[in-house]
């Protein structure tokens, strides 16, 4: 019923004719929406997304220029309806019934800035985006992509609190971007084919708060201490890498939709019932005394199922220290959040 209505307003609005659903295949079936669909990561995540076989839907929300987004994406023969909703007015009806949200609205570094010095603005579309969340799709699974990541999360799961809604497993802060650094750098450094590394970074998203850990990986390999410190400085800095690359023009958009599209793969292959998702992300925790803290996870339909709580456990020396190092800074950056959630309500 509620899938024959909206596909008959998605018939009226996009796909003027031949939208009966036959073309939608039986797997299709999951709902995602993109807020901030519009910018340098909504545009490509919206491409990757529109490819999933998994999509049967696909909202795209931005304050402006979102319509020729949907337009464009719209074309492509693959299964997923593709919808746009622009403003504040429409936010409503494009989180309806969603099984994903996911949010890379709000502005992005340059040259010179720390993800921290984004936290005024972004911390107030954050706080706005997941107010509608919480009143439109509760339920759905929250990627928090906007930066500072180590803040945004924390502020998400304090306005989902204050609406009475709040479920930990299943709020995000999208680290996958760091994964995939951390993979491509290291099968480069190591000669190693791509298809079989796989690296746990957990902490945070931001600076030193990127811990990866490299003796953790698939497949086990054996490095001098002058290449983690050197692979692992690279992994941490490597979204400055690109801001100075772009010169003035943004931070990742390409590889961060290309993380970002793996997450939702991820969560939807996790909510059909595959018994084996597994990634790394920025969620609340208790794997230290930190309230959040990014993990390699096990999804399921409810969520995060499980912490990969041994990825801590028999870390080198050099991991034990990085970890020390990086929990005041991480630390900070939640609280800071927090108090930001909680005053002026
Ligand atoms: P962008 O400026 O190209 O796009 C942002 C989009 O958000 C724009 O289309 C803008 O209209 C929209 N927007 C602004 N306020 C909004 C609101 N209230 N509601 C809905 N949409 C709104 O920026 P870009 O490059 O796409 O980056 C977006 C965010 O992602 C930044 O905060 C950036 O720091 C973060 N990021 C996170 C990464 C991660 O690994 N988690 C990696 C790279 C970027």
């Amino acid at each position: 019923g509620r899938n024959a209505s909206l596909r008959a307003s998605v018939a009226s609005r996009i796909v003027p004719k031949a939208t009966s659903g036959s073309q939608i295949s039986p797997q299709a079936s999951y709902k995602v929406a993109v807020l901030g669909a519009a910018g340098g990561i909504g545009q490509p995540l919206g491409l990757l997304i529109k490819m999933s076989p998994l999509v049967s839907e696909l909202h795209l929300y931005d304050i402006a220029n979102v319509k020729g987004v949907a337009a464009d994406l719209s074309h492509c023969n693959t299964p997923a309806q593709v919808l746009d909703f622009t403003g504040p007015s429409e936010l409503a009806n494009c989180l309806k019934g969603v099984d994903v949200v996911v949010i890379p609205a709000g502005v992005p570094r340059k040259p010179g800035m720390t993800r921290d010095d984004l936290f005024n603005i972004n911390a107030s579309i954050v706080k706005s985006l997941v107010e509608a969340v919480a009143d439109n799709c509760p339920n759905a699974f929250i990627h928090i992509i906007s930066n500072p990541v180590n803040s945004t999360v924390p502020i998400a799961a304090e306005v989902l609190k204050q609406k009475g809604v709040y479920n930990p497993k299943k709020l995000f802060g999208v680290t996958t971007l760091d994964v995939v650094r951390a993979n491509t750098f290291v099968a480069q450094k190591k000669n190693l084919k791509l298809i079989d590394v796989d690296i746990p970074v957990v902490g945070g998203h931001a600076g030193i708060t990127i811990l990866p850990l490299l003796s953790k990986m698939r497949p086990s390999v054996t490095f001098t201490k002058e290449e983690i410190e050197e692979l692992t400085k690279r992994i941490q800095n490597a979204g400055t890498e690109v801001v100075e690359a772009k010169a003035g023009a943004g931070s990742a958009t390409l590889s961060m939709a290309y993380a970002a599209a793996r997450f939702v793969e991820s969560s939807l292959r996790a909510l059909a019932g595959d018994p084996d998702v597994y990634e790394c992300t920025f969620i609340q925790s208790e794997v230290t005394d930190l309230p959040f803290f990014a993990s390699r996870v096990k999804l399921g339909k409810n969520g995060v199922e499980s912490v990969v709580s041994a990825d801590l456990e028999g870390v080198t020396e050099y991991e034990a220290k990085a970890l020390e190092a990086l929990k005041a800074e991480l630390k900070g950056s939640i609280e800071k959040g927090i108090a930001f959630a909680n005053k002026q309500q």
